[in-house]
């Protein structure tokens, strides 16, 4: 069942920009959705249709099998289910504490102050901030504020969690731990969507990819389908993962017997490696 779709969504901003073009994209409950696209290609614009706070210039867009409404007790329902974390966390943190600011979403589900207390310790530790809470969100670096806004979400606990390149502006250590926190979300039951240019983060995570360019879909399939299909990810300015990358040079230049598809992470690569020397 697809928890979220959008059909035929067009978006055109009040300037005239025609961001996204006759987009079908579909997210099957309980799956851990990736979108990739290079920058301008219309990443955030589909995103900020998933909770309402944009309106299709016409399509529709369906949470749970229903098209959107946009009342205001509408979207108030429907930002429960959906969570979104934008893409640059000035645009989320706004409190003058970080526990402030992750109490804010549940103190307005109106529930009590020990749960709402709970909540945010339970989402704070689950980011790795807990020793912060105390402090403002504007005196934190970038990749501390990224996490406070996913504990900001992640206390509202939604069914849908919707994040606009959560691994951007976080170092190695960071990136993989907040993918870490996102596959366990997943296995809890949530359905994850993520925006990324991090295409070797994304063979590890992802069950399901869509490549957008100049506001369409011009991909989708699951990683191994989707990379397989080099010239279409070139021609959107995005790359191979690195491992793929590699594996197609020894092919093509030094004519070693690694055949398409190409393995996209270490694990695949160290055992096709393996295999050829042990034959
Ligand atoms: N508020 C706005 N008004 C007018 N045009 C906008 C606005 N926001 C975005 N755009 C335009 O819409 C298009 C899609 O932008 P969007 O921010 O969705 O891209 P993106 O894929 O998220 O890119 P990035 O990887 O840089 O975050 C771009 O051409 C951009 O210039
Ligand atoms: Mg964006």
């Amino acid at each position: 069942m697809n928890i979220i779709e959008t059909k035929n969504v067009t978006y055109q901003y009040p300037d005239g920009t025609n961001a996204l073009e006759n987009i079908n994209f579909s997210a099957a409950k309980g799956k851990i959705i990736a979108l990739l696209g290079p920058n301008g290609a219309g990443k955030s614009t589909l995103f900020l249709h998933f909770n309402g706070i944009l309106q299709p210039t016409s399509g529709n867009v369906m949470v749970d099998g229903k098209c959107l409404k946009y009342k205001k007790e509408d979207l108030m329902n429907l930002r429960q289910k959906v969570g979104i974390v934008f893409q640059n966390p000035d645009d989320q943190l706004f409190a003058p504490t970080v526990q402030e600011d992750v109490a804010f979403g549940p103190m307005n589900l109106g529930l009590s102050k020990e749960e709402v207390k709970k909540r945010v310790d339970e989402s704070l530790r689950r980011v790795e901030m807990v020793e912060f809470k105390k402090k403002a969100p504007h005196h934190l670096s970038g990749g501390q504020k990224k996490r406070v806004a996913i504990a900001g979400i992640l206390a509202m606990h939604p069914k849908i969690m919707v994040l606009d390149e959560p691994t951007s502006g976080l170092d190695p250590r960071g990136a993989s731990r907040i993918m870490k926190l996102l596959y366990e979300l997943n296995r809890e039951g949530i359905t994850i969507i993520i925006s990324t240019h991090d295409v070797d983060l994304v063979p590890l995570y992802a069950h399901t990819v869509y490549i957008i360019s100049k506001g369409n879909i011009i991909k989708k399939g699951n990683p191994q389908e989707v990379f397989e299909d080099a010239q279409t990810i070139r021609k959107a300015n995005l790359r191979l993962p690195r491992i793929a990358h590699l594996m197609e040079i020894l092919q093509k230049e030094d004519k070693l017997p690694f055949d398409k598809p190409y393995p996209l992470t270490i694990g695949e690569a160290r055992r096709r490696i393996c295999n050829q020397i042990k034959d």
